[in-house]
C-alpha cells in the first residue's frame, strides 16, 4: 500500500520558470508545483557534482549559496536543462522533479499490514530450497517480512550449516556475545530465560542494547509437540495502534518518556539503555517497538508521571498477553520463524522439560541489511517498490 504520487500519474511538463528562491513547474492539465531553487541546484548529479547514491559526490550544501539563481531554463515534456548564473549546466528528468515538488510528498511511506491472532492465513511460507536457489522467491519472502514483520521457512535441514546458509541469504549474520549461530536448549542450569521451560510473555529481545537485534531466525531442531512450548507472536505495531485508539495518553507516554532496560552479569556485561518503548517517525507513524517486561529497570520519572508510566507499561503488557492479539503456532522441526525484533514480539507457553527437550537454533541479522536486500531485489522484480520509505525500527 503506497500513498505516493505514483510516477505513472506524472503529466508531461509544459514549462518551468524561476521566481526568486522558488521554481514553478507547469504541468499539462494546469497543475503547478513548486521547488526550492537552492534544492534544485543541490540535486544536480552531473559528473562535476558527483553521485549521491554511490557517495562519489563532490558538491556539498556549503557550495550552494542562498541566493543562487538560474540564468536560463530549457524545459521539454520529460527533461529540463538549467544553466546557472555561474555557467554550470544541470539536467533533470521531469518525473524526478515532479516527485519532489511541493516538499517531496512523492516519497512513498510504506504502510505495514497489521495482524493479530488471524496471521496464520496470511503468513508467508517459503521452502528452504526455493529461498536458497531462487532470487525471486527470496524477494517474495523479503516482501513478506516487510509487510508483516514475520515469515516462515520450511524444510530447513537440521545442520548448523543450513541455518547459516539460509539466514545468510537475508544479509550478513551479526556476531553476538553468544556467537554467530547459537543454540537455545532447555536445561536446568539456564543462564538466560530462553533456556528454561517457563512461559515467556511476548517481548522483543535485548531492548537493553542501544541497537537491539534486527531480524531473528528461530530454527526448530527439536520441539515438544503436544507438551506446550507453543510460540506466541504479537504484532507490536498492532498493539501500539490499539493503545493509540483506546488509551491515547498512555500511548503518548510510551512515545515520549524514556524507559530504562538493563542486563548485568556481574564482572562480565552491564548493558543499560534509556529509550522510547514506541518509536515514531516524523509523520507520527509507528516505526519500532522495544519492550521486554523482564528487563525493565526500576524507572526514573517525576512524581507526577511515574504512576502513569507504570500504567502505560501495564496496559501494554495486558495487550501483549491477550490471546486475541497473539498468533499461536507450534513450531515443527525444519521450520524457521524469521521475524523483525523491532516490530514483532515473541514468547512461548510453558512446557514440561521432563517430557521434551526443546532445541532451537538462532541467529540475528541487522534490520537495515534485510531492507537493503529487499530494495536491491525490488530493483529487479518490483521496481516501483524499491524506493518506498520503510519503517526504520526502534530508533531512539
Ligand atoms: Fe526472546
Amino acid at each position: 500500500m503506497l500513498d505516493s504520487l505514483s510516477s505513472s500519474n506524472v503529466r508531461p511538463l509544459r514549462a518551468m520558470r524561476g521566481e526568486g528562491d522558488r521554481i514553478a513547474l507547469d504541468f499539462d492539465g494546469g497543475k503547478v508545483a513548486w521547488l526550492s531553487t537552492r534544492w534544485l541546484r543541490l540535486a544536480c548529479e552531473c559528473e562535476i557534482c558527483g553521485d549521491t547514491a554511490s557517495g562519489k559526490r563532490w558538491l556539498t550544501p556549503g557550495d550552494v549559496p542562498m541566493g543562487i539563481r538560474p540564468a536560463s531554463i530549457d524545459a521539454s515534456p520529460y527533461a529540463v536543462t538549467v544553466t546557472w548564473e555561474d555557467g554550470h549546466v544541470s539536467r533533470y528528468e521531469a518525473r524526478f522533479l515532479a516527485n519532489h515538488a511541493g516538499g517531496g510528498q512523492g516519497a512513498a511511506r510504506f504502510q505495514p499490514e497489521l495482524w493479530s491472532r488471524d496471521l496464520g492465513a496470511r503468513l508467508g511460507r517459503f521452502a528452504f530450497d526455493a529461498v536458497v536457489e531462487d532470487d525471486e522467491m527470496l524477494f517474495h519472502s523479503l516482501r513478506s517480512l516487510r509487510d508483516h514483520g514475520i515469515a516462515m521457512l520450511t524444510g530447513v535441514p537440521a545442520e548448523t550449516e543450513a541455518t547459516a546458509r539460509v539466514a545468510g541469504r537475508y544479509g550478513p549474520i551479526r556476531e553476538t556475545s553468544y556467537g554467530k549461530v547459537f543454540d537455545l536448549i532447555s536445561r536446568p542450569d539456564a543462564r538466560v530465560a530462553g533456556e528454561t521451560a517457563r512461559a515467556q510473555i511476548p517481548h522483543t529481545d535485548e531492548p537493553f542494547r542501544y541497537s537491539p537485534p534486527g531480524f531473528i531466525f528461530f530454527h526448530a531442531i527439536k520441539t515438544g509437540a503436544g507438551t506446550g512450548g507453543t510460540s506466541l507472536m504479537v504484532d507490536g505495531f498492532h498493539v501500539a495502534e490499539l493503545m493509540r485508539a483506546d488509551t491515547p495518553s498512555l500511548f503518548d507516554l510510551l512515545t515520549r518518556h524514556g524507559v530504562t532496560f538493563h542486563r548485568e552479569h556481574a564482572g562480565e556485561v552491564f548493558f543499560s539503555t534509556e529509550a522510547h518503548v514506541i518509536s515514531l517517525d516524523a509523520a507520527g507513524q509507528v516505526t519500532g517497538i522495544r519492550y521486554n517486561d523482564r528487563c525493565l529497570a526500576p524507572q526514573t520519572a517525576s512524581e507526577d508521571e511515574i504512576d502513569g508510566l507504570i500504567e502505560a507499561l501495564a496496559e501494554l503488557t495486558r495487550l501483549i498477553c491477550d490471546p486475541q492479539n497473539q498468533f499461536q503456532h507450534q513450531l515443527q522441526p525444519g521450520e524457521v520463524l524469521v521475524f523483525d525484533n523491532q516490530r514483532v514480539m515473541h514468547g512461548r507457553s510453558a512446557f514440561d522439560p521432563t517430557l521434551a527437550v526443546r532445541h532451537l537454533r538462532s541467529c540475528n541479522i541487522d534490520r537495515d541489511g534485510v531492507h537493503s536486500a529487499f530494495r536491491t531485489l525490488a530493483r529487479r522484480f518490483a521496481p516501483e517498490e524499491a524506493e518506498t520509505v520503510l519503517y526504520q525500527g526502534a530508533i531512539f
